[in-house]
């Protein structure tokens, strides 16, 4: 049984990833530092497995540490060698994503998000272990204003939380042309992941103060706070920025499937777009969700964001050509799921064993 580990599990994408790899018969190691995250998501991933009583709780193992610390992802691998079953690739999450801080705390981002990386991908050729799938972003693009966003668009980040991806990018375009041609490598630039997994066991769980829309409706939507939307006088149909959905479980399915491509093709290095290729409006995102939920969201409008951006939508015919797949859900599931998570966990996880 392949053993894949998991950087970042126990954090939104990574919970729902983990749940998707155990469910198709993965065995997963999982490392976190919980500096983002609860642990309780892994229980909450336990329950859902326990509640259909099914044995793949024995495939996952819960390891917390940082990606800082070099010698503890080392001893990580070595658990794995020692079991006769080494890690064969790697799904790399862990980061900080929070813009506003990145731009206050440069160093902090460079830190945790660059150095973490280069500890992984150091500790990974020295255990022999070369497939990697690594979470980047649509910010890696920064502000363009072109329609749809290719790989191959420039690439200008206009914040540290972006330089470091973009970075990171760098460094593992950089491996993939060293002397050692056997690294299989994943970039994967996501654009608006949102909803949750459908048992509502695991979801979204903001530590911090919510930046994206998402959250910030279910709040709204919750607490009937009104939430600002920021701009009505963009140049779009209905005046509001327009972003790229897409459902956390088809992102789920994205990384599985970029790592079997990867794990069953020659070595190479793919960038990809995980996106749905279609822009939904703040309003229009708004007026779905209360449709489909039966409730209301009071928002009023307030003038533009600095930093913010019109329109950031994928071009996504290479994830289409190349995996053969694209993300199926709609709208109305994100927007369902979401809400299903929010109601039956008020409180996130913290009223979780
Ligand atoms: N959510 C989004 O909208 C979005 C969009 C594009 C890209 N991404 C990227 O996807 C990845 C996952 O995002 P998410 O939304 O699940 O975020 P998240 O904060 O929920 O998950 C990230 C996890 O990484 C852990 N972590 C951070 N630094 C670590 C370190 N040094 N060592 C070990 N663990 C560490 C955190 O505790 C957290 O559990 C991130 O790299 C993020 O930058 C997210």
């Amino acid at each position: 049984m392949n053993r894949i580990l998991i950087t970042g599990g126990s954090g939104f994408i990574g919970s729902h990833t983990c749940l998707h790899l155990l469910s198709e018969g993965y065995d997963i190691f999982v490392i976190d530092s919980l500096v983002n995250s609860s642990e309780k998501s892994i229980n909450q991933i336990k329950k859902f497995f326990k509640e259909e009583k099914n044995k793949v709780l024995n495939n996952l193992r819960f390891f917390k540490g940082d990606l800082k610390d070099k010698d503890f992802i080392n001893n990580v691998f070595k658990v794995a060698q020692k079991e006769n079953n080494p890690i064969k690739g790697v799904i790399h999450f862990a980061g900080l994503k929070a813009v506003g801080e990145s731009v206050s705390q440069p160093l902090l981002y460079w830190d945790n998000n660059v150095i973490g990386s280069y500890n992984l991908i150091k500790s990974m050729s020295e255990n022999d272990c070369r497939t990697i799938v690594f979470s980047s972003s649509a910010t890696v693009y920064g502000s363009s204003s072109i329609d749809l966003l290719r790989e191959d668009s420039t690439l200008a980040p206009t914040n540290p939380y972006g330089t470091t991806k973009l970075s990171v990018e760098n460094l593992l375009k950089d491996i993939n042309q060293s002397k050692n041609k056997n690294w299989r490598i994943a970039i994967l630039r996501y654009f608006n992941p949102i909803g949750a997994h459908k048992s509502g066991l695991i979801g979204e769980n903001p530590l911090q103060k919510p930046n994206n829309i998402f959250p910030i409706i279910i709040n709204s939507a919750f607490t009937k706070e009104k939430l600002k939307v920021f701009g009505n006088d963009w140049p779009t149909e209905d005046g509001t920025c327009i972003r790229d959905y897409i459902h956390v479980m088809d992102l789920a399915e994205g990384h599985l499937k970029s790592l079997n491509y990867l794990i069953e093709n020659d070595p190479q290095l793919l960038t990809l777009n995980i996106g749905k290729g279609r822009g939904i409006s703040v309003i229009e995102l708004i007026k779905t969700f209360e449709n489909v939920n039966n409730i209301s969201v009071p928002f009023e409008f307030d003038k533009r964001r600095e930093g913010d951006v019109c329109k950031l939508v994928a071009d996504n015919s290479k994830l289409k050509s190349i995996l053969n797949w694209s993300p199926t859900k709609s709208l109305e599931e994100m927007c369902k799921d979401g809400w299903k998570w929010k109601n039956l966990n008020p409180k996130g996880y913290s009223e979780h064993n």
